[in-house]
């Protein structure tokens, strides 16, 4: 059986994950708990790309070998990823030999075909992107991303024949509509590919920390065709290909092959959507379903930068905190697809709002009243309440939007349902009608209950502690005296 398939880009270990690395791994997260929470074989696959020129040159800094360096960073990584309650199911490292040997050979198997060829080249090259840039891509002859002017290199290289690749490319976008996503971006990727595409350089004689090109030992793989690789690499390509030691590699690339979502930050977009798909169609495999691109998080208006010194690192807000109000807040605050701007105090403010008033008041609110009126949740409940037939229409709606990754309208209608459940009790004040109709007031704590349930779900994903413990509180038995679930945060701005 297939699973489904999830996967982030395999981060840099030239600097320290912060909230931009956390956001793409946490949405992955999201996706992979909520597919497995439907019943779903889920599988979710996280990474860390570690070769390359960059690497080379922070463990000189450092002063200390490329791989004590990766080891290093590759810890701090792991830990953010604990830290944040991330559950992936496989982390690859690019300098492991399960993933080396699969790009050797698929280096070799492209030079017998021909994709990939010998010849030399001079071109305009940014150290941190680790890509030669075209012309028409600088701005002020400087890299748009890093804002540095690349050097000039020349060298023997082999080049991958990407110009080959198209008009089948133009083809693929065209029949399968919903591989570069979200739709607002997909312009860009065919724009670029309509204007031509050019063989690119996948091997180095300058880097040394990277993947030696075995038939030709002087030349190291490009560490982009090094990275990208770790998709099929970590699920069996090795084993595909027959390469001896792979016989008995755990597992079989034919139950997740095509991964069903790339998910990526916006600036790599290209190299997973023309240059992954290119290698992917030179090595005769099936494409991924999707290609989603994210945008990026700035910090008060600022791009995070290490020299701003704005840099977030996601653990100083979870310390003081907790870690589930962010991975709410991040996933409701900006559609996911587009840009958004991070600032503390809109953090504070929707933590107090949403989760401490909207949520947390609203279950000890009905708890506290049930527990008074009725003492004991019942196992079942048939009631023709409108708000119940409003939770399920709701959850199908929900699932839609989870389905199209829009995180933020899904948890707008949990909320949605939250507002209604408040106006609820406002309006019909329980508390008060069981003095005259203790029935009805029953019977109305029962709907918000069995309401609540529905939100307990609908977060799981977002929040797996915060709906774990709610679905406690709500079980059926005897009700139980509890903490608030947000204690209010009291050092907001006004
Ligand atoms: N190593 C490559 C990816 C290879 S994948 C085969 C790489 N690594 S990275 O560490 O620089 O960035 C990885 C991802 O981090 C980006 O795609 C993006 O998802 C995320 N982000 C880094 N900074 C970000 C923000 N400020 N905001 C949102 N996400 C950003 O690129």
């Amino acid at each position: 059986m297939k699973k489904f398939y999830v996967t982030t880009p395999i981060y840099y270990l030239n600097s320290v994950p912060h909230i931009g690395h956390a956001y793409t791994t946490l949405a992955a997260d999201i996706i992979n708990r909520y597919k497995k929470q439907k019943g779903e074989e889920s599988y979710f696959l996280t990474g860390t790309d570690e070769h390359g020129a960059n690497i080379e040159k922070s463990a000189t800094n450092a002063g200390v070998t490329p791989q004590q360096w990766t080891d290093n960073m590759f810890a701090k990584f792991k830990e953010m990823w604990t830290d944040l309650d991330i559950k992936y199911d496989d982390i690859i490292r690019t300098t492991e030999p399960r993933h080396e040997a699969v790009v050797q050979a698929i280096f070799e198997k492209l030079l017998k075909t021909g994709d990939i060829y010998k010849g030399s080249y001079t071109g305009k090259y940014c150290m941190s992107c680790e890509a030669y840039l075209d012309e028409s891509e600088l701005v002020d002859g400087k890299c748009p991303i890093h804002k540095k002017e690349p050097q000039v290199i020349s060298e023997e290289t082999y080049f991958f024949k990407l110009s080959a690749y198209q008009d089948k490319l133009l083809k693929f976008y065209q029949d399968n509509p919903d591989f570069l996503s979200p739709k607002f971006r997909a312009a860009e990727i065919v724009n670029f590919v309509k204007g031509g595409l050019k063989d690119l350089s996948v091997s180095r004689t300058k880097v040394k920390w990277g993947v030696t090109v075995p038939s030709a030992p002087n030349h190291t793989i490009y560490v982009w065709f090094d990275a990208l690789i770790n998709y099929i690499s970590a699920i069996g390509y090795g084993k595909k290909l027959g390469i001896p030691g792979y016989e008995n590699y755990p597992h079989d690339m034919d139950n997740y092959w095509p991964a069903d979502i790339h998910l990526i930050g916006k600036e790599i977009f290209r190299f997973h959507a023309v240059i992954w798909p290119a290698v992917l169609m030179a090595l005769g495999l099936p494409l991924p379903k999707k290609v989603f691109a994210h945008g990026w998080w700035t910090v008060e208006g600022e791009k995070m930068s290490k020299s701003l010194g704005n840099f977030i690192d996601p653990r100083d807000i979870t310390a003081k905190y907790g870690v589930e109000p962010l991975r709410y807040f991040i996933f409701r605050e900006v559609p996911f697809g587009g840009d958004g701007d991070f600032s503390i105090e809109q953090f504070k403010k929707r933590f107090n709002s949403d989760l401490a008033n909207d949520l947390g008041n609203l279950l000890s609110r009905v708890l506290n009243m049930a527990a008074k009126n009725i003492g004991t949740i019942p196992e079942t409940f048939e009631s023709e309440s409108t708000l119940l037939k409003e939770a399920q229409r709701i959850n199908a709606e929900y699932d839609k939007q989870m389905e199209e990754l829009a995180f933020d309208k899904a948890l707008d209608l949990a909320w949605g349902l939250i507002g209604k459940m408040n106006r609820y009790i406002d309006e019909t004040k329980p508390w008060a009608l069981a003095k005259t109709d203790l029935e009805k007031a029953k019977n109305i704590l029962l709907e918000l209950i069995f309401a609540l349930r529905y939100v307990a779900a609908w977060i799981a994903p977002f929040m797996p502690n915060t709906s774990a413990e709610i679905s406690k509180r709500l079980a059926a038995g005897e009700i139980q005296k509890y903490a608030p679930l947000f204690p209010r945060i009291e050092e907001v701005k006004k």
